[in-house]
């Protein structure tokens, strides 16, 4: 295939020798056979994760959440959620049925690149910090009785082995993150302990990963929402399961008989289509053999994999004739003195990539533009035409891979309750930067689902952008996990 096997993939064979990007485009397109194996590899991972804590690249992590909001929660709740470059705090007045969202407010903090590689407490000693500000400023239609205590759903966005829904221990982190000291510890009681250093009185009542708040936060509005998928910086995708289709659960207490299981599937690698390129920046990234199908589909990484071929282009094939494009070099994987690695830099040549990709322009002006200022070449028309082939081969491999991804997990679903899944609406909800801005890779992830789905099955799955709904999610979940009761 064009993808994969081969040490020095079709594509870039092509692009080097015949500089004729719609050449290139046919070659890398990933095939349905490809895609299929894709999907039909991830259902079988996903059982095999179930059966044993190991048992597989996908963790299949038990989030404790076995009742969704049903609509009827009330009362003031916040929220935190931490996971990529910003972290958010959000409080919401939540009244019951009818009134649903009273209020919402939030505010966002960027997260200075030195916390992501310093010490444990000095990262939740800032977000403690950010999170009892804004305490600070609660009033106008919020209120809260009496002598409570305030309830926090704690959105936590990377491997955590849960033991209880307000509790557990950080496997490893993911997306950048170095943070010294907080893998293997429980990270309710890091923030708790950073909570009481700024004496601020509150609790944690769920500990939620985004993709577990971004179906509690779809499911209040649409009860056909099954599965929740994160295309972001990272990626990531949570289901409602069946307690007894999880042989790995010893003690099911879910009333329901269901229950949300995290896949953790960024560490899927099976059968994947990966070039060279994807190697090398795997091997020189700061988790090298890890997450590799989040290395291949998701923000943080698409940009890099285009910068890897569009140098070797320029040095193998004289892309931009004698320019070396000298910046260009640089990549955000390595050291943080290097320039290219800016903490406001690690993800941002995803959005240049799909910038290059909107311009439509004859000319394609805004494409040179964009080279020349983040790698001072000029460059012609052709080379432009051949970036924009380069970018639309690396989304188009990501979001039709991310499609295969949802319908492994939809498979997996239908055979387990046959016609329920496929039988009726059933509702994939979607965030992420990646997904809401980049519209060519979502088009892609549809498209790919259609196809492998079929138009009758295909028919009844609506995948649906979820904005933001892993924050409300998350209150949401602390308001079912209340101490008080809802
Ligand atoms: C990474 C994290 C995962 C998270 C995802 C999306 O893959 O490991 O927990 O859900 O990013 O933010």
């Amino acid at each position: 295939t064009a993808w994969g096997g081969d040490d020095r993939p079709i594509i870039i064979h092509h692009i080097v020798s015949s500089p004729d990007s719609h050449q290139a485009a046919e070659d890398c397109a990933t095939p349905l056979p490809v895609l299929r194996h894709v999907a039909d590899a991830m259902a079988a991972d996903m059982r095999a994760g179930l059966e044993a804590d190991g048992g597989s690249d996908l963790k299949m992590i038990l989030s404790y959440v076995d009742a969704l909001p049903t609509g009827n929660e009330k009362g003031l709740f916040y929220a935190l959620d931490l996971g990529g470059t910003n972290f958010r705090v959000l409080r919401v007045q939540l009244g019951g049925k009818d009134e649903r969202v009273v209020a919402t407010e939030f505010e966002q903090v960027s997260i200075p690149q030195e916390l992501m590689f310093g010490t444990s407490e000095e990262l939740f000693d800032f977000i403690a910090s950010g999170l009892a500000k804004f305490a600070q400023k609660e009033g106008g239609k919020f209120n809260l009785p009496q002598g409570r205590t305030r309830e926090l759903g704690f959105t936590f966005s990377f491997p955590v082995k849960q033991t209880s829904i307000d509790s557990g221990i950080l496997i490893k982190w993911t997306k950048g993150f170095a943070v010294s000291g907080t893998a293997g510890k429980d990270v309710v009681v890091c923030l708790n302990e950073a909570m009481k250093r700024q004496e601020l009185n509150m609790r944690v009542s769920a500990l939620v990963n985004d993709t577990v708040g971004t179906l509690a936060g779809a499911r209040y509005w649409d009860d056909d929402v099954m599965v929740a998928v994160i295309l972001g910086t990272g990626t990531n995708a949570c289901y409602v399961e069946r307690v007894d289709a999880i042989p790995k659960l010893h003690s099911p207490n879910s009333t329901s008989g269901r229950t949300i299981v995290n896949t953790e599937w960024g560490a899927f690698s099976s059968g994947l289509p990966l070039t060279e390129f994807d190697r090398e920046m795997d091997a020189e990234s700061i988790n090298p053999g890890e997450q590799i199908f989040e290395k291949t589909i998701s923000g943080m990484y698409l940009g890099e994999i285009v910068r890897r071929v569009l140098i070797r282009m320029a040095e193998d094939a004289r892309l931009f004739g004698d320019c070396v494009p000298k910046s260009f070099k640089c990549h955000f994987l390595s050291g943080i003195n290097c320039f290219c690695s800016k903490r406001q830099s690690i993800d941002n040549r995803t959005p240049d990539i799909c910038a290059m990709q909107q311009d439509t322009s004859r000319d394609s002006e805004e494409v040179g533009s964009i080279l020349y200022n983040l790698a001072g070449v000029n460059s012609n028309l052709s080379a432009r035409k051949i970036v924009i082939g380069v970018c639309d081969a690396i989304a188009r491999r990501g979001g039709q891979l991310a499609g295969a991804g949802i319908v492994g997990i939809l498979q997996k679903m239908e055979e387990d309750s046959k016609g329920l899944i496929f039988g009726k609406r059933t509702v994939v909800a979607m965030d992420g930067g990646l997904y809401e801005h980049y519209p060519q890779y979502r088009r892609y992830l549809q498209d790919a689902v259609t196809e492998l789905l079929g138009p009758e099955v295909s028919k009844n799955i609506v995948i649906e952008h979820s904005k933001d709904g892993s924050g409300i999610g998350a209150a949401l979940l602390a308001a079912t996990n209340s101490m008080y009761g809802h």
